[in-house]
């Protein structure tokens, strides 16, 4: 004979469910050209986490824009396209619409169009939600702006990975020479001095180091010891 369930197996049933596994975050953020890519996306290989580079979503808005006709300065306009982005990052490459635009997204013109267009509260919201979906088991590390201030608030280790503003031109102009890209220190500092400007001073989710985000900054250390620093405070507080 069938047997209903008593209160009691209700109960029982209840007190068994598992609750859901809220994965780690380790948030880092800082300033153009600080490493903080580079550093985030070893971490997240040593630890066997997910990686989310967060500004490549603000460029790809300011890439997709650019193509599309559209203002870094039409709010609106922006955010809309912003709530529709058909993005997907495979293997270390970015593809929007099936076009893949992985190189596209890092000219300094992109750059400094991803900075214009962050300020805007619409753009924010609308990338909020695609980012958080990031968050997966076991884990993930995410690099940006607003990680750890808004995005992820809750995050387990958040680290503010800075470097000078001469030491990141520095280290921006040797990149594109090794590329054989032709740059101009002079053009490349007073660019990363503008961008520190527009993503500090702006009202939303302007960069700041929280009060609970440990501050490493590279001016004078390696990615390797940048990596092993990380690596060691979140083994400190994962434990
Ligand atoms: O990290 P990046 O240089 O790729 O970021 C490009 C721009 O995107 C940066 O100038 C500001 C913006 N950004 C942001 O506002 N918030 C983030 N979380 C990440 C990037």
């Amino acid at each position: 004979m069938l047997k209903l369930p008593s209160d009691e197996s209700q109960v029982t049933t209840q007190e068994s469910v598992i609750a859901p596994v809220i994965a780690p975050v380790i948030a880092i953020d800082g300033p153009s050209a600080s490493g903080k890519g580079t550093v985030a996306e070893k971490v997240a290989g040593a630890l066997g986490y997910h990686y989310l580079d967060s500004g490549a979503l603000y460029r790809i808005v300011a890439f997709a824009a650019y193509r599309d006709n559209i203002k870094w300065n039409q709010a609106d306009a922006l955010g809309d396209m912003a709530q529709n982005l058909d993005v997907a990052f495979k293997q270390g490459d970015i593809f929007l619409e099936g076009d893949r635009i992985t190189e596209a997204l890092r000219s300094e013109e992109i750059s400094r169009g991803a900075s214009e267009v962050a300020i805007h509260p619409t753009v924010r919201e609308a990338l909020l939600k695609l980012q958080q979906s990031f968050r997966k088991t076991p884990g993930l590390v995410a690099d940006g702006r607003d990680m750890g201030s808004v995005v992820f608030k809750d995050a387990r280790l958040k680290i503010f990975l800075t470097a000078s503003v001469e030491t990141r031109a520095e280290r921006r102009f040797k990149q594109l020479a090794n590329k054989g890209i032709d740059a101009n220190y002079d053009q490349i500092l007073a660019d990363l001095q503008a961008r520190d400007l527009r993503d500090s001073q702006r009202s939303a989710a302007p960069l700041i180091q929280t009060d609970d985000a440990l501050l490493l900054d590279t001016t004078h250390c390696s990615i390797a010891q940048a990596v092993a620093f990380v690596l060691k405070v979140s083994q400190k507080d994962c434990n």
